[in-house]
């Protein structure tokens, strides 16, 4: 199933509760937060307390994505919060599969995200534990930059190698995903479609979300040769 994951990144922050509405109304069926520490990456959002917030105002599973140096420490605090499903970076997992481990400890869905310069085969040994894998397609840090091509190829392999080991895992792209860049990433394997300046816009979010879901299941219903 094609899923659009609205990043609130883009959203107004005075408005989160209406923004979020408005991404539900326009077909968001996954809410991506994206948690940065300002050291992982050079920007600071926002940690458990706006989670917490966010709990009781959607149903929408929220899908936290932490771009922070220790995520071991948090992984309690955003549990506790209300976080659905928690995505850490293979880049600052010295135990990656410990990580793991305690985030399903803390009962929720656990994924592993790959920076542009990281490998895709570095996560074989974990992959038959992940809910999704999520290929960064564009350097972590801030909203609105360029598609970065490379992601598309390690989309495919993600989809090969999920083949090749009999698993079912799911596959994020996050990064300038966009109305002129979603069908690309969807005819190459992905499911979970994270987007945030591609969909909120004063006056025009909901209608955005549905054109992008248009595009997006209109591509992914086209057999690929
Ligand atoms: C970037 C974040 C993304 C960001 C995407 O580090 O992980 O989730 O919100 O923003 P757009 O869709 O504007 O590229
Ligand atoms: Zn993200």
């Amino acid at each position: 199933m094609i899923e659009l994951a609205a990043s609130i990144l883009a959203a107004d922050f005075a408005h989160l509760a209406d923004e979020v509405a408005l991404v539900e109304r326009g077909g968001a069926t996954i809410l991506h937060v994206d948690i940065m520490d300002g050291h992982f990456v050079p920007n600071i959002t926002f940690g458990p307390p706006v989670v917490k917030a966010l709990r009781p105002i959607t149903k929408l599973p929220l899908d936290c994505h932490l771009m922070v140096e220790n995520p071991d420490d948090f992984i309690q605090d955003f549990a506790e919060a209300g976080a659905d499903m928690m995505s850490v970076h293979q880049e600052v997992c010295r135990h990656l599969h410990r990580t793991l481990q305690q985030i399903v400890h803390h009962g929720m869905l656990p994924a592993v995200v790959l920076n542009p310069a990281t490998l895709v085969d570095t996560l074989v040994e974990v992959l038959p534990m992940l809910h999704h894998v999520l290929v960064m397609s564009v350097n972590p840090g801030f909203g609105g930059q360029k598609f970065l091509p490379l992601a598309l190829d390690k989309i495919a392999h993600l989809v090969e190698l999920r083949d090749e080991m009999g698993l079912n895992f799911r596959i994020e792209v996050d990064g300038g995903v966009a109305h002129d860049t979603v069908a690309q990433v969807v005819e190459a394997g992905a499911d979970m479609l994270v987007a945030g300046s591609a969909i909120f816009s004063p006056g025009k979010t909901e209608q955005n979300a549905v054109e992008f879901l248009k595009l997006a299941r209109a591509a992914g219903s086209v057999p690929v040769a």
